[in-house]
């Protein structure tokens, strides 16, 4: 049945014409994981190698995000991990050999946002991770700050906690090594509040005003 959904899904967002990034990605790639599920982990966009797999996070950011689970705790089969959007948005390198990431703009991740909200509906997550600031403004809205708001979990009146932290990508663009492992265990210790929320259902109080965003709780 969840499978089934996934898939009817799956089509139904390859066929999306509701902006250009189709047109120059391999194919849509959707979320990936149990249905329901307790935690969703929702990223920017596939990378080159998501793209040619049709799967997310299985690229260098990937790799990052599995290390990171599981130094948090955190069985990546047990998470859904999907996207915000669903096309890879990118540039030819200046010698024409590569793909290069180009960061999807406002309107691209608002034309994606509906196949998101059906994830969130198929998957009834109890915590949501948003992964860096694309996630986190496409969810969230534009006045959120991942540096500032980070691993502080918000209630919803979805009833899902949200979480924000980096994307891990973000770990792979620092250069200093001592500053790389710092970044990576800061991710790491966003992701164990995750795991505690899962562990303690300790959730916020009161709905935090960013976190009641009707966007956010259109779904239900
Ligand atoms: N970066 C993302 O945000 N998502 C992926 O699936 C891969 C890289």
């Amino acid at each position: 049945m969840a499978s089934n959904a996934l898939r009817s899904l799956s089509r139904a967002v390859d066929a999306c014409r509701q902006c250009e990034l189709w047109e120059r990605a391999t194919q849509a790639v959707i979320g990936e994981g149990p249905v329901p599920a307790r935690i969703i982990l929702v990223g920017e966009q596939p990378g080159d190698q998501e793209d040619r797999a049709g799967r997310p996070f299985v690229g260098p950011a990937g790799r990052v995000l599995d290390r990171a689970l599981q130094a948090a705790g955190i069985d990546r089969e047990t998470a859904f991990v999907t996207n915000i959007v669903r096309h890879f948005r990118w540039r030819p390198s200046p010698d024409g050999k590569r793909r290069l990431h180009d960061r999807p703009n406002a309107r691209q991740v608002r034309a994606c946002r509906p196949w998101l909200l059906e994830e969130l509906e198929l998957v009834q997550p109890e915590v949501t991770v948003l992964m860096g600031a694309t996630a986190a403004q496409g969810v969230l809205g534009s006045d959120v700050h991942v540096t500032r708001d980070r691993g502080r979990p918000m209630a919803s009146e979805t009833g899902s906690t949200i979480l924000i932290t980096v994307h891990p990508s973000a770990i792979l663009r620092v250069r200093d090594r001592t500053e790389r492992e710092a970044a990576f265990q800061a991710l790491v210790a966003d992701l164990t509040i995750a795991r505690r929320l899962l562990e303690t259902a300790d959730r916020p109080a009161r709905p935090s005003p960013r976190a009641t965003d009707d966007r956010v709780s259109s779904r239900r």
